[in-house]
């Protein structure tokens, strides 16, 4: 079977490294396996609040940034999510085969709504199915995340699950979480506990994609780290959360695993790794940043881009969205002549 991948991300603020290590590298190698479907996921964003200016500015950032990192709208249709209203309708019937259980066990809602549970709004609870019609409305077979995701992936795969044990036929096909060996959880450069986020008020916290060599620079000279040497062994990195997320870093932008991470700096200071650093997300991020340039000032081609992406992506999703309907019960009545 040919594999069909879809993912996205949510245009809440400029794109940061673990966006791009966890996410839009491994799509762009992705592109030779397979039909590729990266969309813009709007209509997860606004289940925080977000200004409506800066999510409309955002969408179109995460489109460039897509472009600008090689994914090739040639190849892959690239789109924003509330352009495709599938997406919604079919979250609607997911919604009603989805147990309160299930998605009282998603960790990700208890991060986001913290102590102000009863506040959170209902779209940041049903998060989770919306991503779950994002997904089956294509009929993917594969989804590569970071493994923050991966939790909503067995979630989106027990929904389909009931939904085919309903109609009694495999129906939706089940899709496969793709995680990345190296580099899948990127974390806060302020504290090795927390995974760098958009969210994170700090922008200290993250190195942004936007970012210039200088504020590149800066970022990793002030970054957290310990008072120790750098360890020989990925054991040696036990209980040193900074020193391991600096060492996976720079690990995935050089192509090197951890283990020969920890060799090549053993027994050294910070300070060597935090040059190399520097170096690597300089000249990994600089083509990138500069293509990205180009692209956001010329909104009319992306927005062409953008309009070609969702009408590909409406053509297969439409039919899936049309068989669902009908196995639940919904009157489809012919258009008159
Ligand atoms: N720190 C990370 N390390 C590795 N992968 C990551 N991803 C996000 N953060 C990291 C991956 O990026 C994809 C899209 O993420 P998203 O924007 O849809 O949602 P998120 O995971 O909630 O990302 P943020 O940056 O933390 O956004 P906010 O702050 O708005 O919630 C996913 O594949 C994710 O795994």
């Amino acid at each position: 079977m040919t594999k069909r991948i879809l993912s996205g991300i949510q245009p809440t603020g400029s794109l940061h490294l673990g966006n791009y290590l966890g996410a839009v590298k491994n799509w762009v190698s992705m592109q030779s396996e397979g039909e590729c479907l990266f969309c813009i996921v709007d209509m997860h964003a606004i289940t925080v609040p977000q200004d409506p200016e800066a999510l409309r500015r955002h969408t179109r950032e995460v489109a460039a940034l897509y472009l600008a990192a090689g994914i090739d709208p040639e190849k892959s249709s690239v789109f924003v999510q509330s352009m495709v209203p599938a997406h919604a309708e079919l979250a609607w019937i997911l919604n009603c085969f989805t147990p309160l259980g299930w998605l009282n066990r998603m960790t990700q809602f208890k991060d986001k709504a913290g102590k102000k549970k009863e506040q959170a709004s209902l779209g940041l609870y049903g998060y989770p199915v919306l991503q779950a019609a994002d997904i089956l409305v294509y009929q993917a077979t594969h989804v590569p995340v970071g493994e923050d995701q991966k939790q909503h992936i067995e979630l989106a795969r027990d929904i389909a699950g009931a939904f085919n044990r309903f109609c009694g036929e495999e129906f939706f096909t089940i899709p496969e979480p793709t995680i990345p060996k190296e580099a899948c959880r990127i974390m806060s450069l302020r504290d090795g506990l927390n995974k760098m986020s958009k969210s994170d008020p700090s922008e200290h916290s993250r190195i942004s994609m936007q970012d210039d060599l200088d504020t590149i620079a800066l970022k990793i000279r002030k970054c957290k780290t310990d008072s120790e040497l750098l360890p020989g062994t990925v054991e040696g990195l036990d209980g040193r959360p900074e020193a391991k997320n600096l060492l996976s870093i720079y690990g995935a932008l050089v192509g090197k695993n951890l283990a020969e991470s920890c060799q090549e700096f053993s027994g050294q200071q910070f300070q060597p790794l935090k040059q190399a650093l520097t170096e690597a997300l300089n000249a990994h991020l600089l083509p990138i940043r500069e293509k990205f340039v180009e692209l956001v000032r010329d909104t009319s081609q992306l927005d062409k881009v953008l309009l070609q992406g969702a009408e590909r992506a409406r053509s297969l999703a439409g039919p899936v969205l049309v068989e669902a309907q009908k196995r639940v019960g919904y009157l489809k009545i012919p258009s008159a002549k």
